[in-house]
């Protein structure tokens, strides 16, 4: 359903403070890693977001209890849990139903779980994850869609992964957690949300060193306990409002942050001449030159720059004077919103389904657009702030997914931003968007 659209008169310079939420990527992982904890966990900073409601959806048709409690609290208890079945529209909407595989196998020793959707920028594979079940001691086959795994017993083994995979790297620790004796996780994932779950699950109970370096490892433990536990704040939506701070000229403390994981990309504006402060918990983004210079920028794994900070970056980029390339290593069709920028009057031409160049220095003016899915939505609000005249941004369902109190967060900076019904629906949309 497309019902809804933003409305964005662009041109103002965004000022003051701006408070970020919990991690959506942490909170989705630890709230299904939930799932191993026999007890009550009591889950805090966890944002509303649809992905979030979602996967409580999809925790209770297990059986187990899951619900917000307060304004960002989520209790979970799986002491009960009945079912090893995930499956269903809910799973298929959301990438991070994968964990289901790790954390099921992991709690119950079987796991059937649809295929996880995600947003579309190519093939999203799990192959590394069926990988490390497979060393631990687990079959799986795929049949109709759901993926079926069991395991008699789960024994600890050495992991290699091929490829660094965030998801992978995750939900191997998920299945490893109960299982006898020692995993070791080589090439594994350095994300802050990685370093996250472990905290969470050795929080619980469980006995997980080197999270946040290549080589985790996770000695095995009979049982995990309830407990309290806080979710990082969001490293993408941080990045987001620091990006569209210096897109628009302004001047913005961006609150409740962690300024190390955010070092890739305060590093990128600082080389484009944007001025950056860095405090204890904050960074304020605040813009010294009317010019920005270019810069490339490639994505890479932590601490490299990030992937899901490339669209609103490439939007970016369009306003700094000269050629600028965006090279995107980690997914392989990641370009796809940029006929949408271009329709704003960016010049971006894509050299390779991994490389655009941008022209920058042409103002960008107001259009209807598409977000083509969760951070291309991102990337359409900073380009829409940027713009002259007004832009209306459709399929909102996607930025949803991700970003908490967005259009109330950007209004308390002096976005000229609301949400209206879309009645009727245009007929360009008819045909875009929905993957
Ligand atoms: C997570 C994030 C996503 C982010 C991505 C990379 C969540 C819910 N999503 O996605 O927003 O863009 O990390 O930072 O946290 N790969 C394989 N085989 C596998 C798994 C992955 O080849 O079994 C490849 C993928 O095709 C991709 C690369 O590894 O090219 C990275 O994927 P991965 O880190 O697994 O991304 P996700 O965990 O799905």
């Amino acid at each position: 359903m497309n019902d809804e659209k933003m409305v964005i008169l662009g041109g103002v310079r965004l000022r003051g403070e701006v408070k970020i939420s919990g991690a959506k990527n942490s909170a989705v992982a630890v709230l299904v890693a939930s799932i191993l904890v026999n007890g009550k966990c009591v889950i805090e900073n966890v944002p509303r977001v649809s992905d979030i409601y979602n996967l409580i959806g999809i925790i209770k048709s297990l059986g187990c209890e899951a619900d917000f409690v307060g304004d960002d609290t989520v209790e979970i208890d799986c002491s009960e849990i009945k079912s090893y079945k995930a499956t269903g529209a809910a799973v298929r909407k959301i990438r991070a139903s994968s964990y289901f595989m790790g954390a099921l196998l992991g709690r119950l020793h079987k796991a059937s779980v649809d295929l996880p959707g995600g947003c579309d920028f190519g093939v999203r594979p799990i192959d590394q994850h069926l990988k490390g079940f497979k060393a631990l001691g687990a079959d799986s086959d795929i049949e109709y869609g759901v993926v079926n795994i069991t395991a008699d017993k789960l024994v600890g083994d050495t992991v290699y992964m091929d490829v660094v995979s965030v998801g992978a790297t995750i939900d191997v620790m998920l299945a490893a957690v109960l299982a006898e004796g020692m995993t070791v996780i080589e090439s594994a994932a350095k994300e802050p949300h990685v370093v996250d779950v472990a905290n969470f699950l050795n929080s619980m109970g469980a006995n997980i060193r080197g999270a946040g370096t290549d080589v985790i490892k996770i000695r095995g433990v009979k049982e995990l306990h309830g407990g309290s536990f806080s979710v990082i704040p969001d490293q993408i939506e941080a990045g987001t409002f620091m990006i569209a701070a210096a897109a628009t000229g302004g001047d913005v403390l961006v609150n409740n942050i962690i300024p190390k994981h955010m070092e890739s990309l305060s590093a990128k504006l600082e080389e484009m001449g944007v001025g950056i402060e860095e405090f204890d918990e904050a960074i304020r983004v605040f813009v010294k030159q009317p010019e920005l210079r270019r810069c490339n920028v490639k994505t890479q794994p932590y601490p490299g720059f990030p992937t899901d900070l490339q669209p609103p970056m490439l939007t970016l980029l369009t306003k700094a004077k000269g050629t600028s390339i965006m090279t995107e290593n980690v997914w392989e069709n990641r370009f796809q919103y940029v006929s949408e920028l271009n329709r704003m009057g960016a010049y971006i031409s894509l050299e390779d389904s991994d490389e655009a160049v941008v022209e920058g220095g042409s103002k960008l003016v107001g259009a209807p657009v598409c977000a083509k899915d969760l951070r291309a939505g991102a990337a359409m609000v900073v380009a829409a702030l940027m713009a002259d005249g007004v832009t209306e941004i459709y399929n909102l369902k996607y930025i949803d997914r991700g970003y908490e109190n967005f259009e109330k967060k950007l209004k308390k900076l002096g976005a000229q931003i609301t949400r209206r019904c879309v009645n009727p629906m245009p007929d360009f949309l008819k045909t875009a968007g929905e993957k």
